[in-house]
Order: C-alpha cells, then structure tokens, then sequence
C-alpha cells in the first residue's frame, strides 16, 4: 500500500451503524461476544451442536500438546454427510444447492438430493479406483460443479484432497502431488476462458510424468477438446463417475480426521501444505457462514466470487455454506466474458442476496465504470462481503453505494489459509463498521496488536497481528513438516500464532490489517512468495541473481517488480524480458508473471549479504531513496538508477 493510501485509511472515521430493520431480523445479537467470553470452549461446543455427530466429544479441546491442537477429542462425523445428506434426511432434497452459471451462459441447477447422488456415485468411483480413507487425491478443476462434488467425495471417504488452483502451472502442480504423495489427480480436459478454451489435462500429464505415486488421472469431460490419454492411467469421469451407484454408506471419522490440504506460499521457495482437519473446521466454517453472513438458508441466494483453489473456496463455498444448507450460485467465467457487467447479470439473473468477493474486483469494476452496474437489477442484495487483502475506503464505499443501494451492511473478513475460517469482522446487525476496518475478533476469537516484543500495543498505535488463544478450524501444522510449523508460527513469540500481517489498532480498539510484513505478497487477493518468483527467475539461463519486491498497485494491491542480474554476455533487451516473465509464468502459473522486471549490475545489499528489499520497492514505488548507509557499497544504488531498463505493464 502506498503511504499516501495508508495515511487516508487510518484517517477513516466514519461508521456506518446497522439499519434498524436489519438488526431486527439479524442472527445474531451483541450479547454474543459476552456470551463467548464468559467461556470461549463452551461457546464453540455451542456451535459444534450445529452439526450432525455419529459421536459426541469427550473433550472440547486438548491444548496439551500446543502448539497442536485437538478439538472435539473423541466426537466422529462425516463431513461430507453434513454438508449434503442430512439436508436431504431432514426433507430439503428438493432445495437448490448449486446454480451453476456456466461462462456460456448455460444455467444448471442442482438440488441437495441430486447432489448426494453425485457424491455417493464419485466416492463409489474413488473406492473402485483403490482410494481408501488417509490416501491424498489432488483435484486440478475449473469452477465446475464436479469440483465440488470430487471435494466432497473425498471427504465423505476420508481422503484429504488437495486442490491445486487450475491457473497454477504443471510444474506447481508436480510439486504439491509429489510433497502429499497424491493417488490420484481428478481433472478436466480443459477449461472456458474467455469464449475459448484452455487445456489441462496437458499440464497434468506434464506434472505426472514426474509424480511416482499418481496411479490414476480421473478426467471430466468439459470442453470436448482432444486430449492425449495413457490407457493404463487415464479414466474418464463419465465412465466410472456417472455409471457408479448413488448408494454409498458413509462412515464416520475422528473429528481430528484429515480433511484436506492446502498448499500455500511462505517466506521460502517451497509452498507449505497447511492442514486442516473435520470437526473444529466445519464447526468454525460452518458457524462464521451463518453469523457473519447472516445466512437465513431458506431464503436466501449467496454467491463467493472465488475459486475453489484457494481457502474461500473451500470453507466458503464448498464447507461452511454446504453445512448451512445455503442456496450458491457457482460461476464459471471472468467478469468480462462476454461484457464487462456479466457479474451484476448474474445477480440480477439469480437473485443473488448475498455476495462476497475482494477488494481487487471492486477496484477493477470502478475502474470500468461506476455506473456499469447501474443497469441492472441489484435490488436483491442485502449483505456484501470482502476478503484476500486491505479493502481501501474508496473501494468500500463505491462496495456500500454502487453495488449495495446504499444499505447493504458490508462485512470485511480477516482470515488466511492457515486460520481455515473468518477470525476478525463485523458482525451485522450488530457492528458498526468504519470503511476499511476488519474492526474486532469474532466472538470465540482473540486477537491482538503487539509490539515488537510482543506486548499489545495500547490504541492509536501500529503492530503485529497475532492470534493468543487456539481455535477450532485452526490449521493442525504443515504437511511432513512438524518443526516448520513451529517455526512459522510460533516462534517469534512465546504462546501466540504470528499471522505475518502488520495492523494498527485505531483509539476505538478496531483492527486495521495493513498487509504483509514478511517475504510475501499480495497480488489481487493471492499470497505470493517473493523467494519463490526469485527461484524461477534463477532457472532461466540468462539470470544470475534476481531479487523480487511487491510494489504497491492501484488496482491489484501490489505488483511484483523483480530486479534481475544477467549472466555473461547477455544484454537485456525487450525480448529477453518478455522471456523472463513467460518462463515465471511457465514455473508458477501467470499469477505470478512480474509486472516490471528491471535489468540490474548490481543489487543493493548489506556486509553481511542480506538484499535490501526496502531499497529497492523504493526503486518500484518512484520513492526517493532512504537510508544508504548500510549497504556494503551505497554507489551501488546510483548504478541500479542508471541502468534501470523497465519493461511495459501487464497484468496477465
Ligand atoms: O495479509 C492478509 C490478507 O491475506 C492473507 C491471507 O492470504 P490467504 O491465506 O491466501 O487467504 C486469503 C483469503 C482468506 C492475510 O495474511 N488478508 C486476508 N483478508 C484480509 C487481508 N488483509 C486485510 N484485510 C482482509 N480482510
């Protein structure tokens, strides 16, 4: 964020006081935070009554072994049966679970009892394929409702799954299968984007050339595209899935049982497999969906604007809303195909009233007209929802009056990956947020600001976010990797979790996320390593060293700007450049393509080697420099100055 976008924010004050038929009629009311404070155990086991048990819990939570959490020690469910059959046992078969809008423009609309259908036919499927309960299955889909229905399938068998985004190269593909030793990979032969069609089925059969526990490639037919196929390996979805039986009897797991993993970047080059188990999970997913949304099930049409590759997805389309009983519209497109309003068409077409999406698309949508919208019918909607980064007060307000005729309360969600559900929002009806402000934690939540040395900071003053008490979706570790768990989280200091975010705590007491302060960035909402674009860079043959900064962004929060040093004779030049950002592109996916790539002699470091990053956003941000001095050379910077060579913008 830039300073100058930073000082507007923490000059916000004004608040926006719920409207008084709306707090009327709210899900929750203010005696809630209370109520939890008085015992934050007992208030979860409150909420854990929400779902359907085939066991009850011994234990709400075992800390004993922090900082691993168990909770609901001893209780067993099925987290798919939640989500979709006692729906249907407690006679809402006919209610639509799904409206799918394909990018055609092609509506399918499945029912709660379909859906079970569904699910039961793809878990038979995974069992006649070998999967039995621990096995890892990785799900490479578009935003298809076979995507939600392979999630589910896994989980009703106890398989975790691990869904790879669909815009993630083969190469981040083969990594995520190799690090959770995945036995099957479920796909597509291809996807819609933008009125043609994109293959993916090649990038998986790219990444598993190199993946020795793959034995099978599940494959949905979407665009019709040819496809290479491998007999031995390959299996259609139309073959095993749609032919399989609709019966299948589940079976009850611990409520510690694996639900899935979640591959996110860290301050290193290797993504962390952050994993997340059943009870505490649903129960927290389930919980926030219905408060902070105030989800009324049987009336209203909810719609999360995100994919089921990253954690919205998962605990906002498919766990928390599935387990409600919600009615979601899913899309499969972009917001311009085949016109710039095609989102206001949705909601218009589906009476959507609830929808939640990130701030980078509010801004994209100012930007393409602010009367866009004007020409729809958005009077269904009655709550708006953000999440993935900073949301400025501009954006919000353009949120509040473009978008939600003025009345509609906006609930701006703090959480990560690594959280598995919403930990800091307003509550509506209850809250009376300030534009730009996550405001306060959920009830059953602690947050804090602290100082450096981890001691809260008293109001008016900026800090550390970090989380003190363990929490039910928290995330159990990181895959294979007990110690890197520790470390991330818990080492810096003693008994809290560090998210990694910077927050300043306002006179009131509200929270306000700044944004990352460790190696990784935020570009539209997505957690990028800069260690992990430096990496690619480095496997080109033309680049020496390369260092990578997210540089603050109008539209996008920020942009990655890497600064590279060639090796030898190499000489820069548009064309070499245009390579560099393809081969990012090529090793992580086009979210990762730098905005900027500037040819460097050198790189500003200090005695002791570490790169000057701060330096150098000044570089990306046009800032005059700051303090030089403790560079091991401080001409270098003069040289970087001089030799800067920028490539055009492109934020594919
Ligand atoms: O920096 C925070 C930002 O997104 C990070 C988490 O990213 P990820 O694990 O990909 O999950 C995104 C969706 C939950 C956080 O560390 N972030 C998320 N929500 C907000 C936010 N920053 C400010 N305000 C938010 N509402």
């Amino acid at each position: 964020m830039s300073d100058d976008a930073l000082s507007n924010l923490l000059h916000e004050d004004r608040t926006f006081p719920p409207d008084p038929a709306f707090e009327k009629r709210a899900n929750v009311k203010p005696d809630v935070y209370e109520e939890a404070t008085i015992s934050r155990t007992a208030f979860w086991e409150e909420q854990a009554r929400r779902l359907a048990w085939d066991t009850g819990w011994d234990q709400v939570l075992d800390w004993s072994d922090a900082p691993f959490a168990r909770w609901f020690v001893g209780g067993r469910l099925n987290v798919a049966v939640n989500c979709v059959d006692r729906h249907v046992a407690a006679g809402l078969g006919n209610r639509t679970a799904l409206i799918f809008e394909a990018e055609s423009g092609d509506t399918q609309e499945i029912t709660y009892a379909h859906l079970q259908d569904m699910v039961c036919q793809a878990a038979n499927a995974l069992t006649g394929l070998g999967v039995v309960a621990g096995d890892r299955v990785a799900i490479y889909l578009p935003m298809i409702p076979q995507a939600i229905v392979a999630m589910l399938a896994c989980a009703r068998i106890g398989a975790p799954h691990s869904v790879v985004f669909a815009g993630f190269s083969a190469e981040a593909l083969r990594s995520r299968i190799n690090d959770a030793e995945a036995k099957v990979v479920i796909t597509a032969d291809g996807q819609f984007r933008r009125g043609s069609t994109l293959p993916l089925k090649a990038a998986v059969d790219e990444a598993v050339s190199h993946t020795p526990s793959v034995e099978t490639v599940l494959v949905v037919r979407r665009t019709g595209d040819d496809v290479t196929w491998d007999p031995e390996r390959d299996v259609w979805w139309h073959e095993v899935v749609d032919t399989a039986s609709p019966e299948h009897e589940a079976q009850a797991f611990p409520a510690e049982h694996p639900l899935f993993i979640l591959y996110t970047s860290g301050t290193t080059g290797t993504p962390k497999g952050i994993l997340h188990t059943s009870g505490g999970y649903l129960t927290q997913t389930a919980w926030t969906h219905w408060a902070v949304f105030d989800l009324k099930a049987e009336s209203d049409v909810y719609w999360c604007t995100a994919d089921i590759g990253w954690v919205t997805g998962h605990s906002y389309i498919v766990y928390g809303p599935l387990a409600n009983g919600v009615t979601q519209v899913i899309y499969e497109g972009t917001p311009d195909t085949p016109h710039k309003a095609r989102w206001w068409e949705i909601v218009q077409k589906h009476r959507v009233t609830l929808l939640y999406t990130a701030p980078t698309a509010i801004r994209t949508f100012m930007k393409w007209g602010e009367r866009l919208p004007d020409d729809y019918d958005l009077s269904s909607l009655r709550l708006l929802g953000s999440v993935g980064e900073p949301i400025n007060p501009e954006a919000w307000m353009w949120y509040r009056r473009g978008i939600g005729g003025d009345t509609c309360p906006i609930v701006d969600t703090w959480w990560q990956t690594e959280t598995g559900a919403i930990m800091i929002s307003p509550l509506p009806g209850v809250t009376a947020p300030k534009p730009g402000s996550a405001m306060t934690p959920l009830p059953g939540i602690s947050a804090a600001v602290v100082d450096d040395h981890g001691a809260p900071v008293a109001p008016g003053n900026g800090g550390y976010l970090v989380l003190q008490q363990p929490w039910p979706a928290m995330l159990r570790g990181i895959w294979g990797n007990k110690q890197r768990y520790i470390d991330t989280y818990w080492s810096r200091w003693p008994d809290v979790y560090f998210a990694g975010d910077g927050a300043k705590l306002d006179e009131d007491s509200n929270i306000w996320v700044l944004g990352r302060v460790d190696d990784v960035m935020n570009v539209s909402g997505h957690r990028i390593s800069t260690t992990e674009v430096e990496s690619a860079l480095v496997s080109h043959p033309a680049v020496a060293e390369a260092a990578v900064v997210g540089a603050a962004d109008d539209m996008t929060g920020q942009g990655i700007v890497a600064f590279v040093i060639l090796r030898g004779d190499n000489t820069g030049g548009e064309e070499l450049i245009t390579e560099l950002r393809g081969h990012v592109a090529h090793e992580i996916g086009p979210i990762a393509k730098p905005r900027q790539i500037m040819i460097v002699p050198e790189l500003p470091k200090t005695r002791s080697g570490k790169i000057m990053r701060r330096l150098l956003r000044d570089v990306a941000e046009q800032r005059d420099l700051g303090d030089v001095t403790t560079l091991a050379d401080p001409t270098v910077m003069n040289l970087i100055s001089q030799g800067l060579a920028a490539a055009p913008g492109d934020d594919a």
